[in-house]
């Protein structure tokens, strides 16, 4: 279905994110027919230029970040859609002017009133450019018209900060019409994680500590820092990573299943699910984490500096490119199986993916068969590079006496379903003017997030540079990931 008419507007119009993701995904929610029938774009940035400027730049962008060829009259019927407002939060009078052009274009272009203001901004000015919309009355809601607020990851850099940008915001909107994104939400198989859970008979009764020795979630890539060393230096992979994304992953795959499909029962769940996580002390933090920070090698073909010899990050920099971390979650169905999570840059792979790993079988049958012949019985639930599930099982090999291998089945999205490529932001943005927010993260989740990693937050940053370990560029990273597996006689899923 088509969302209703609206306006939608982009503050930050000029940057990256609007080029790489936002007009592409326009662009092909327009060729598949799925933007109103009445829609406008309307850019913001504090610098001002011209209607036909932002057009060219934001053709230049989608010509380059288009994911399906770029048909010209597609193009062309979005772009005319567009145009330019300068705009500053430090100066109230140019948010209303903002606010005169809108209604200005909602008569003209008959959208009727519904806005969707998405804040494509770097982080700093999510609060103040909310602010101003608040102080402009732009986010009230009246006559039947809907407002709705996007926002960007990173939400905050720990709990206190997460904490007041949460409280900014709703003092100035409430919290249904605040869509906080996390783009793991808009991967498909991220979305299946459900349908396998819940769509299936036969995994929701073996989906706990009965019959589950530990889920292991993994997201390795292959870049290094490059061009964000700025960014990240005052980042690291857990704050990038960990509250948001693999909290992601880690949600679906451990929530109760939720009474119904729609945004408040998930959205229940998913919190709840993350409230549960353990809480820990600074020391049990570091002793169940480790961070590690690579050093120059080569990945593939390309050579890697050290990371401390990238551009804008500290030479002397104890950031992390890499983290692993063990939690556990309280309640029943999770008492006693760890959770391992790991994440990090440089490394030799590209792999997203989710492992729940089953308690063996009682082997005494089978003594004949040495133990590591066996296979571990893994459920893999793949996001990249390929998506796929599989299953790690043991069979007979052939030939009289029993001698036993292990083998594996495996579902490839690619082999059953043709879908043309995408960003993986449309069906977010298609759901933010449907007004669907069961894949945006809502204020008590992100919270709980922060909650679980602060103690670490904490713990490293009094360690400094103890305890931070450092591993070659094109690695499979550091070796103290394996010895947290290994002294609770595990090892992470071998990639096959
Ligand atoms: C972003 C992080 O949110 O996610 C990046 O800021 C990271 O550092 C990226 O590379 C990973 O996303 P994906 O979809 O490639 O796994």
């Amino acid at each position: 279905r088509k969302p209703e008419n609206c306006a939608f507007v982009i503050f930050g119009v000029t940057g990256d994110l609007t080029h790489r993701l936002v007009i592409p995904s326009l662009y092909n929610l327009a060729a598949e027919n799925l933007l109103p029938e009445k829609f406008c774009v309307v850019g913001v940035a504090r610098k001002g230029m011209s209607n036909d400027d932002l057009r060219d730049s934001l053709l230049k962008g989608l010509r380059e970040h288009a994911t399906r060829p770029v048909d010209d009259v597609v193009a062309q019927q979005l772009l005319q859609c567009v145009t330019f407002v300068e705009a500053d939060p430090k100066d109230p009078p140019s948010f209303d002017a903002l606010h005169k052009h809108l209604d200005a274009l909602e008569c003209s272009r008959g959208t009727g009133g519904n806005r969707l203001f998405y804040l494509a901004t770097p982080p700093a000015a999510f609060a103040p450019t909310a602010g101003a919309l608040g102080r402009t009355g732009l986010l009230k809601e009246d006559n039947g018209a809907w407002r709705r607020l996007v926002v960007e990851k990173p939400f905050g850099t720990d709990l206190a900060s997460a904490k007041a940008l949460n409280a900014e915001l709703l003092k100035i909107a409430e919290e249904h019409q605040i869509y906080r994104i996390d783009h793991y939400l808009g991967k498909e198989t991220v979305q299946n994680i459900l349908v396998l859970r819940f769509a299936n008979g036969m995994f929701e009764p073996i989906w706990n500590r009965n019959h589950i020795d530990h889920i292991q979630i993994t997201v390795e890539e292959r870049l290094g820092v490059g061009h964000r060393g700025g960014f990240y230096d005052s980042t690291g992979a857990l704050r990038d990573m960990v509250p948001n994304h693999l909290f992601q992953l880690l949600s679906l795959v451990a929530m109760e299943p939720p009474t119904r499909f729609e945004a408040r029962a998930v959205r229940n769940e998913k919190a709840e699910v993350l409230a549960a996580i353990q809480p820990q002390s600074e020391a049990d933090a570091l002793k169940n984490s480790v961070r590690a920070q690579y050093v120059g090698g080569r990945v593939g073909s390309e050579e890697l500096s050290d990371y401390r010899g990238t551009a804008e990050v500290n030479p002397d920099s104890t950031t992390e490119t890499f983290v692993a971390l063990k939690l556990a979650i309280d309640n029943w169905r999770w008492a006693g199986v760890p959770f391992y999570l790991r994440t990090g840059k440089a490394l030799a792979s590209k792999r997203t993916e989710v492992a729940i790993k089953f308690k063996q079988a009682p082997l005494a049958m089978f003594s004949g068969t040495p133990i590591d012949r066996l296979s571990q019985n893994f459920l893999t639930i793949g996001i990249a590079p390929t998506e796929s599930i599989e299953l790690q099982f043991n069979a007979k090999m052939p030939g009289p006496s029993v001698s036993i291998d292990g083998v594996e089945m495996k579902f490839r999205y690619g082999d059953y379903f043709k879908a043309e490529p995408s960003t993986g932001y449309e069906t977010l943005i298609y759901d933010c003017m449907i007004g669907d927010n069961i894949l945006f993260q809502r204020a008590d989740a992100i919270e709980a997030g922060w909650q679980a990693v602060q103690p670490l937050l904490d713990a490293w940053k009094k360690a400094g540079s103890g305890g931070l370990e450092l591993y070659r560029a094109g690695s499979e990273g550091p070796l103290g990931a394996d010895e947290l597996l290994r002294r609770d006689g595990r090892s992470w899923r071998k990639f096959t």
